[in-house]
């Protein structure tokens, strides 16, 4: 196993989530989002030799903190495709669930990709690079309506269309190319005091839309239920209220628009129990520690073995 390198990502809430996945040492493990491999090293060392555990990135940067075992295999692909690889991978059901949703810290900081508002960068934000829509094609092709709307869900701007008119009279006097020129251009409707998090929230928007985070968290969502176990947990950590409202609404309803299917006796349908009924939250301490942990809601749910 290599070491961990603590700048590509500190794990949030290490504990907590290995107390939700409930680790059977023999057990099948998946983490969907391997990044700096923080979490998926704790739940290996509490497998045996006949524990597995498989894990998911899509950005090919992670896998360098990959290690070789036997009982470990890292898959380089988005988590939208999860049942696929099981599939192939011979594993048809698994024990436990793992989604730290959201970029690392090294995507963040480190990577260069633009994902931050505090280095001048090209304006890319893919996760995985080998795609070519990136955040530069948004700002340059979206239409005012468009990027009101991305601003607005994504990044819950208090004044989405104002910004996004702003943005399109930037563009049309001269190419918006970099993060750097994108903050320039929306200056003037930044809120004055609070125009760090106003940024933030601008960059939020576009990252989620460059790398379609909301439309392969309801694909993968949608497959769980087929790949645990009878009693096999889904742990899912979200750093968004639009994430965790569908983890929420999957684990408490049994889907993703919150209705409820009842059967012929009025026995609500739903292939989850929650193991908590309200999101664990990162202690102060922990915050203190890791800002990145600020603002992460934890949910487990455990599959019912004669659910839907
Ligand atoms: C918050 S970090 C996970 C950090 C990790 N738990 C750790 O302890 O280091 C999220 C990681 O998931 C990856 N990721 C995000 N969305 C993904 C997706 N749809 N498919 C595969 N990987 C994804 C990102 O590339 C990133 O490396």
């Amino acid at each position: 196993m290599t070491n961990n390198d603590a700048t590509y990502h500190v794990p949030v809430m290490l504990q907590e989530c290995l107390d939700g996945l409930n680790i059977n040492p023999d057990g099948v493990y998946v983490d969907v989002t391997f990044g700096g491999g923080g979490h998926s090293r704790a739940i290996f060392e509490k497998l045996s030799s006949k524990g597995k555990l498989i894990v998911f990135d899509q950005d090919p940067d992670a896998r360098a903190n990959a290690w070789e075992a036997p009982n470990f295999h890292f898959v380089a692909a988005n988590f939208a495709f999860l049942k696929n690889h099981l599939r192939v991978l011979g594993i048809p059901a698994v024990d436990g669930i793992l989604a730290d949703l959201g970029v690392s810290s090294h995507q963040f900081d480190d990577a260069k990709r633009g994902f931050s508002i505090r280095s001048n960068e090209a304006l890319d934000m893919r996760m995985n690079q080998a795609g070519d829509f990136t955040a530069a094609k948004i700002v340059q092709t979206y239409d005012e309506e468009q990027l009101a709307a991305i601003f607005r869900k994504y990044g819950e701007l208090d004044h989405p269309f104002k910004t996004a008119v702003e943005l399109v009279k930037a563009r049309n006097k001269s190419k918006i190319k970099t993060t750097g020129e994108l903050m320039e251009a929306l200056m003037p409707v930044a809120p004055k005091f609070k125009d760090h998090k106003f940024f933030a929230q601008v960059f939020q928007a576009l990252r989620i839309e460059v790398n379609q985070e909301m439309d392969v968290l309801e694909k993968f969502l949608l497959q769980t239920a087929d790949v645990l176990k009878p009693d096999g947990r889904l742990v899912v950590m979200s750093y968004h209220s639009l994430e965790d409202r569908l983890v929420k609404n999957l684990m408490k309803r049994g889907n993703l628009d919150g209705s409820i299917e009842k059967d012929f006796f009025g026995k609500v349908l739903k292939p989850f129990e929650e193991v908590n009924r309200k999101p664990i939250l990162p202690t102060e301490e922990e915050i203190q520690r890791n800002t990145r942990a600020r603002s992460a809601k934890l949910r487990i749910a455990k599959r019912v073995a004669d659910g839907k």
